[in-house]
């Protein structure tokens, strides 16, 4: 059997997040459904569950009432489970404290170098520690002895130390799928050492690039001027106990973006998207695919598409941007706030550059499968990828990958962890408006054997980097 401390993916683990892989609803006859999550932990988790078995502990986010039945335990994939999902249920305020509250009023802002709209209500703190209390018991429960607990992402920092109290002996790790910020932006959050202490419970901690882990180990140097930190091997000597950071980025499922992306019917995913009497086969599109959140930088770039239609009116009636929105996190007034500044910039561009025959920005809230979001991939010119901080960003993998007929450009922001892996793209600087502006006109007119180098490379990084690898580097780390 693998031996975890060689660095080998064990025989079986625990895997702890907050989302569920797959969520469980019951249907108006009280039938239960089952669902499978989007979103790349998943994609890259569920496959290694799947063929390894074990448990994975995640937020009953569905319907809770289930999680109570048979000690909140599932098997998944409903069709064939082959391992344990363990379901923890969340009251009402622990939601709004933990979730609502400080994973998202604290630490994403923290991480994502906003702290001007960090909000540090005492009750975000008492249930995010409470959570990470049920988390860890929860884990306590399933974990066999000897089986690794790998925990994901800043929802659950604290969860660590805890689950490490109770088994002194445990193999520990985590990965944190957002940027980890400079010491100097760390330093305003009021719980930065305890936060710091949770983590340094693990033996591995993973980042998407290395500037995050030597920023992490920064923070922990300058937090506990007692441990050893060493910069270059990663690794921390803290109250006895060693922890390695190292730079682990996740990547996508290459082969099956690319298989979506061949058997999509793109001409009938474009003409859904952008409406009969817009279709005109000779419109180009240009494409952005987010979640609501004021990290990702839609207003700048559409204020920047509506400079370039102002000095350039020849696009006008050239190219179509296609804003593929998801409505996200709307218990809190800033995510509220940032889609209504995107429906009235939409509608703003719109009613001054729109014609009978040609609409400029065309924005979809529309819960899109895989496949359809391939084909749309496929369908556009340029992806317009600009968030101002973004741990990873899995669109700017996702994009070049479905260009399966050879065709498509990438515009980046630079202060998206992909911009430190990905090679051939027009990469900006997510504010500098006419700089965005700037690069999608370039994107559009790219000469054909640029076009091409610039794609076959991103396409080279973006395997490179193929989610298969990630939890083998992860575990390797152990070694
Ligand atoms: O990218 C960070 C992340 O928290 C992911 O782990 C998650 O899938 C995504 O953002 C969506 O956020 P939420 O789980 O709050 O809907």
């Amino acid at each position: 059997s693998a031996d975890v401390r060689d660095g080998a993916v064990p025989d079986s683990l625990v895997v702890v997040s907050n989302r569920e892989p797959y969520s469980h609803e019951r249907d108006d006859e009280g039938e239960i459904r089952v669902q499978s999550a989007a979103g790349g932990l998943t994609s890259a988790l569920d496959p290694v569950m799947q063929s390894r078995g074990g448990t994975w502990v995640a937020w009953a986010s569905g319907d809770a009432d289930m999680a109570v039945a048979e000690d909140g335990i599932v098997g998944v994939p409903p069709s064939d489970p082959v391992y344990d999902l363990k379901r923890v249920p969340l009251s009402e305020a622990a939601v709004q404290g933990y979730y609502y509250g400080y994973a998202n009023q604290v630490l994403w802002p923290l991480c994502h170098e906003d702290t001007g709209r960090m909000w540090a209500e005492p009750a975000y703190w008492e249930q995010y520690r409470a959570v990470n209390e049920q988390f860890a018991e929860a884990v306590d429960t399933v974990a066999d002895a000897g089986q690794p607990v790998w925990f994901q992402d800043y929802h659950l920092a604290l969860a660590p130390r805890l689950v490490r109290e109770r088994r002194p002996d445990a193999t520990l790790l985590q990965f944190w799928h957002i940027p980890w910020p400079a010491p100097s932006v760390f330093s305003h959050c009021p719980h930065s050492d305890a936060l710091l202490d949770g983590l340094l419970a693990c033996d591995v901690i993973g980042f998407h690039t290395a500037a995050y882990a030597e920023q992490f180990l920064r923070c922990v140097d300058s937090a506990f001027p007692a441990a050893t930190v060493d910069i270059d091997t990663g690794g921390v000597t803290y109250n006895g106990s060693e922890t390695r950071a190292v730079a682990n980025p996740l990547g996508v499922d290459v082969e099956a973006v690319r298989d979506r992306a061949r058997a999509a019917d793109v001409a009938a995913i474009r003409d859904a998207v952008l409406g009969d009497s817009r279709s005109n086969p000779s419109i180009r599109l240009a494409l952005g695919v987010e979640r609501l959140d004021y990290s990702k930088g839609i207003p700048e770039r559409i204020e920047a598409l509506a400079h370039l239609w102002e000095r350039r009116p020849d696009l006008r009636g050239a190219f179509t941007y296609v804003q593929k929105a998801s409505r996200t996190r709307e218990g809190i007034a800033a995510y509220r706030r940032y889609r209504s500044d995107v429906l009235d910039a939409v509608e703003r561009v719109n009613d001054r550059f729109g014609t009978d025959d040609w609409q400029p920005i065309v924005y979809t809230e529309a819960q899109l499968d895989n496949e359809t979001l391939a084909g749309l991939y496929r369908a556009a010119a340029v992806a317009v990828v600009t968030p101002h901080r973004d741990g990873m960003n899995l669109v700017a993998h996702e994009y070049p990958t479905a260009c399966v007929d050879g065709d498509g450009a990438l515009v980046l922001s630079d202060l998206a962890g992909a911009a430190t892996h990905l090679d051939g793209a027009l990469t900006v600087n997510p504010h500098d408006i006419a700089g965005i502006a700037d690069a999608v006109e370039a994107a559009l007119e790219l000469d054909a054997a640029d076009a091409r180098d610039r794609l076959e490379r991103l396409q080279d990084s973006v395997a490179a980097l193929d989610s298969s690898a990630w939890v083998a580097r992860q575990f390797s780390a152990l070694k």
